[in-house]
């Protein structure tokens, strides 16, 4: 199917579904593709629009799996699609359930004092995992929060399935180094023992976004900060902990654009996070600014989701991925993720 032919289709249907249908795209989606979408956000916007949608039965998610999943945990009674089923998320594999388990069972009989809170970036089982364990979900944009939560009732956090969201976060509280250790799943207890998980108040499950680690170091920062006197610097809190720290400012993809729109005409800014955001920002959001990608990277997952696709998955719904989530494990999550929207 040509785009040209894509276009007119995705036009036709979203005429003809009216009310009936909502299209959700992610921040790194393409330009094509934000195009057709009647709401755009990053992972927390994105998750408090589906679980507010009243008029549409359909929703329609250009994203990656898991943002999906959780859409349609939040928007019981409709019917969640996707483009491309595949367009998954490296870092939401990384945790694995039966390696989350292990570990649980693990650091359970050292402590009870402590809370499990995973990035929305996980599996549909791994939030139900910390709904049933009176843990919570939380995204880039709301982890401090959701960490101060956690800290109201338990001493310590064992954050899924992204070290460096977690690190960054937990330095924001003012947490030390010396008192965050990380889990490796690779490893036979984790690489920890009794004495390590005693000491720690937060423990890091050991994976990683590759879009944003090790993609954006400091010598990227210092790079464009030799290139650009004064240039401004916002990286995604997926980055590495050292990075963020030498940037001006990380946050989540909604944060980064609140970031840029703050700034007066003419600044300059260099923006770490994926290449579509960052592209659409310089040459459309903010044509005034001088915005420049950290780094040129690009997600192939969100890529999956392409104009042909959509045209196929509106033109015979019959026929199109439905996203389903078993229910008990949907009941579970759905405890995990009210606390993500609530805090
Ligand atoms: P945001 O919530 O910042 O949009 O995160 C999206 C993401 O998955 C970053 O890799």
């Amino acid at each position: 199917m040509k785009e040209k032919e894509a276009k007119v289709i995705i036009r036709q249907k979203k005429a003809e579904l009216g009310d009936k249908l909502i299209i959700l795209g992610h921040h790194y989606q393409s330009d094509e593709i934000i195009e057709f979408c009647d709401y755009t956000g990053d992972s927390l916007e994105l998750a408090r629009k589906a679980s507010i949608i009243d008029k549409a039965e359909t929703i329609v998610f250009c994203g990656v799996y898991f943002m999906a999943e959780t859409a349609s945990i939040l928007a019981p009674g409709k019917r969640v699609y996707i483009p491309d089923p595949s367009a998954g998320c490296p870092l939401a594999d990384m945790a694995k359930i039966k390696d989350v388990e292990h570990a649980w069972q693990f650091i359970s009989r050292i402590t009870r004092s402590i809370t499990p809170v995973t990035y929305v970036n996980s599996s549909a089982e791994l939030k139900a995992f910390c709904g049933r364990n009176n843990g919570a979900v939380c995204t880039s944009g709301n982890a401090l929060k959701v960490f101060e939560w956690a800290f109201k009732t338990t001493d310590k956090i064992m954050f899924f399935p992204d070290k460096n969201l977690g690190r960054n976060t937990a330095r924001l509280m003012g947490i030390s180094d010396d008192l965050i250790k990380e889990w490796d799943p690779e490893k036979g207890s984790g690489g920890l023992n009794e004495k390590a998980v005693q000491a720690a108040r937060v423990i890091l499950w050991k994976g990683w976004c590759p879009i944003h680690w090790p993609e954006f170091s400091v010598s990227d920062v210092e790079r464009v900060r030799k290139n650009y006197p004064g240039i401004k610097v916002i990286v995604h809190p997926e980055s590495d902990p050292k990075t963020v720290k030498a940037s001006d400012a990380s946050g989540s993809t909604a944060q980064i654009l609140n970031y840029v729109n703050s700034l007066p005409k003419g600044d300059n800014v260099a923006i770490g996070t994926e290449w579509n955001m960052v592209h659409r920002v310089s040459k459309k959001m903010q044509p005034d600014l001088n915005a420049i990608p950290l780094k040129e990277v690009r997600c192939a997952d969100m890529a999956k989701i392409t104009m042909e696709k959509l045209a196929l998955t509106l033109s015979d719904l019959g026929k199109a991925h439905e996203v389903k989530v078993p229910d008990h494990v949907a009941r579970d999550a759905k405890v995990a993720l009210e606390i993500m929207l609530k805090v």
